[in-house]
């Protein structure tokens, strides 16, 4: 199957998705340094009504970022939730290591605009921040406009094709 198609495929599921359930499932995981945005995040998204799966961490012990991203990213690239939040120190090592996913677009967004540009032109899947770089208001603020816009199609899915393609290449190599 060829990127298109699998874009194709999950665009479907997508629109089944819209059709059926108001809001996206979100699938939320952090390391230590981002254990107490996550919390914060964690509890804007149930009081808006969104389906969470948190994957941990549960305290501001040191952990391994790649754990936590790798378990987030299977989920989202598997489909059991439609999208991620992943948050680290700087959102950086969670970017880095969810990319490694086959078929996730992780972002990193510090503001409103790179947050809905990430979803509208990028069609991110995996948003990532860092606990250590914006404060409480800031994340939830980020967390929102992300969830709230949509791919725009267009051009952008061009692009898109292109950057699923890479990942096809990776598997062959
Ligand atoms: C942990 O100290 C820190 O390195 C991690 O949270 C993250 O910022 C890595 O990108």
């Amino acid at each position: 199957m060829n990127a298109s198609d699998r874009i194709a495929i999950r665009d479907s599921t997508k629109n089944q998705m819209s059709e059926s359930a108001e809001k996206p499932r979100i699938a939320i995981g952090a390391d230590h340094a981002g254990y107490h945005a996550k919390e914060v995040i964690k509890r804007y998204l149930f009081e808006q009504g969104y389906p969470v799966e948190d994957l941990g961490t549960w305290s501001d012990e040191s952990v391994d970022y790649p754990d936590y991203a790798k378990q987030v990213a299977a989920r989202v690239a598997r489909g059991e939730e439609q999208l991620g939040v992943l948050v680290c120190g700087t959102g950086i090592g969670m970017a880095i290591a969810a990319n490694k996913v086959e078929g996730i677009r992780a972002a990193v967004a510090h503001d409103p605009v790179t947050a809905r540009a990430a979803r509208e032109h990028n069609d991110a899947n995996v948003l990532t921040l860092g606990g250590r770089v914006v404060n409480d208001a800031q994340a939830v603020e980020i967390v929102r406009q992300f969830l709230d816009a949509k791919f725009a199609g267009g051009r952008h899915q061009r692009r898109i094709v292109k950057i699923t393609e890479l990942d096809e290449e990776r598997v062959r190599e």
